[in-house]
């Protein structure tokens, strides 16, 4: 079927260009984005998979479809491949909340398999199979758990599932060995989702990308509107890829070390309690404190509290040196302890 927008049509420099009605004169950005530069957004894209998974992909243009982040691309998902109406979806148990709300608002019916173990990097792999949803989306590593899903689990699901599985990497840039990219050659059922918000650190951008074989792609794109990706982002984007790939890592690297060394200083700590985290938050409690959130903010540090399998945490974000620094001492000061003991 057609596309409503004929979006990939190709000009030459020569041409006169009057068949979009657009404006001349106009400013920078008077006419529509270009297809060739989206082209080259992908390639740009699928060259830092390849260089920071150190693998080579075999990834193409046609397995990626830009998404005005993450968040649009689930959203995508649910109005293309589950408008049945007796599609159902799963999602492992606590997940993503937006997948929720949408499928509320699409009357889509959900059901959720809790995740398990300390970590909670488990999930009843058989009770996921023999599900009669057509969709299974699974978020690697975990908002709001900040864990990994055991890999063993994430590739059965993908294995077996009789269905799509889509597999949110929003936060897998903190955990690159974990990416399950490549398996989309393998697998035809599976969706990977990617984002520019977290460790690129574009969040007010509004950029992802979905990845997955061609034929999927070319679903999703004929529900997905005309120009998502915009002339401005589309470029910003394709310098940062092609030009800041070693900043890139220093920032990731800045990251994760204030993380691992905020979770040495407070995992059992005099009443404090952490999860591993492999995103750019942490999630912690304290027995001494108990509105955490609120004595937080009374040293103007938002953060904000949610509950996991009924305890109560408190997601924090790693920011940057000195603000950790900072939180560190008040944590320190308000639980009145010593972290050297
Ligand atoms: C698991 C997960 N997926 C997707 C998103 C949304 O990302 P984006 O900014 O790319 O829409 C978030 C944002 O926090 C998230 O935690």
């Amino acid at each position: 079927m057609k596309h409503a927008f004929d979006i990939n049509r190709p000009y030459l420099p020569e041409w006169i260009r009057l068949d979009q009605s657009e404006n001349p004169y106009g400013f920078s950005f008077n006419r529509y984005p270009s297809k060739d530069n989206e082209q080259k957004l992908y390639e740009a894209y699928i060259q830092y998979i390849n260089r920071d998974l150190n693998l080579n992909s075999h990834l193409s243009a046609d397995n990626l479809l830009f998404t005005r982040g993450a968040a649009d691309a689930i959203d995508l998902i649910l109005r293309t491949f589950a408008r049945g109406a007796d599609e159902e979806i799963l999602v492992s148990d606590p997940t993503f909340f937006p997948i929720k709300h949408w499928a509320k608002i699409y009357n889509i019916p959900l059901v959720d398999e809790k995740l398990t173990g300390d970590t909670l990097n488990n999930i009843n792999v058989d009770n996921v199979i023999s599900s009669k949803a057509t969709i299974c989306f699974l978020i690697h590593p975990n908002n709001p758990t900040s864990t990994c899903l055991d890999s063993t689990c994430l590739r059965s699901i993908i294995e077996n599932f009789n269905g799509l599985v889509v597999v949110d990497e929003a936060y897998i840039d903190f955990c690159h060995d974990r990416s399950i990219v490549e398996l989309v050659h393998q697998k035809s059922n599976l969706i990977v989702l990617r984002s520019m918000s977290k460790a690129w650190g574009c969040a007010g951008l509004r950029a992802g990308f979905i990845i997955a074989n061609d034929k999927l792609i070319t679903s999703l794109q004929f529900i997905q509107p005309p120009f998502m990706c915009d002339s401005f982002t589309c470029d910003h984007l394709s310098f940062l890829l092609n030009e800041r790939y070693t900043e890139f890592c220093n920032y990731r690297e800045l990251i994760i070390t204030s993380r691992d060394d905020f979770l040495s200083t407070f995992n059992g700590l005099d009443g404090f309690e952490t999860l591993p985290s492999d995103t750019n938050f942490i999630l912690i409690r304290c027995a001494k404190i108990p509105s955490l959130e609120k004595v937080l903010m009374s040293h103007n540090i938002v953060t904000k509290s949610l509950k996991i399998n009924d305890v109560e945490y408190v997601r924090i974000g790693v920011g940057n040196q000195l603000e950790m620094k900072v939180l560190k001492q008040i944590l320190i000061d308000e639980a009145n302890c010593d972290p050297k003991y």
